[in-house]
């Protein structure tokens, strides 16, 4: 099973297991991380489930299409590394990922 890092806006750092196939924004969810809140459960309309992915992991995980980014525009904190976490697909590839969750989400 591949491990997600995730670093909350407390700096606080929440090192999961997450099933191959669901997105990030659901292992954060099913791992009580509340910051995720995925208004619109994964259909990329809400931008809660807004993310920041490691400098080091973002040639990996790749940029957000067009529609993703639209909705990126209502999220606050948006940078280059930023991706809505239901849009990101959790592979072995993606072992060991570092994901930064922003204060405002
Ligand atoms: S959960 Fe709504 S855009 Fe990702």
């Amino acid at each position: 099973m591949p491990n997600i890092t995730f670093i909350l806006a407390d700096e606080s750092v929440k090192v999961v297991e997450a099933i191959e196939g669901d997105s990030i924004m659901q292992t954060a969810v099913d791992n009580d991380i509340e910051e995720i809140t995925a208004s619109c459960g994964g259909n990329c309309s809400c931008a809660t489930c807004h993310c920041i992915i490691d400098d080091t992991w973002i040639s990996k995980v790749g940029a957000a299409d067009e529609d993703e980014t639209a909705v990126m525009e209502s999220a606050i904190e948006v940078t280059a590394n930023s991706r809505l976490s239901c849009q990101i697909k959790v592979t072995d590839a993606l072992d060991g990922i570092v994901v930064h969750i922003p204060s405002s989400e």
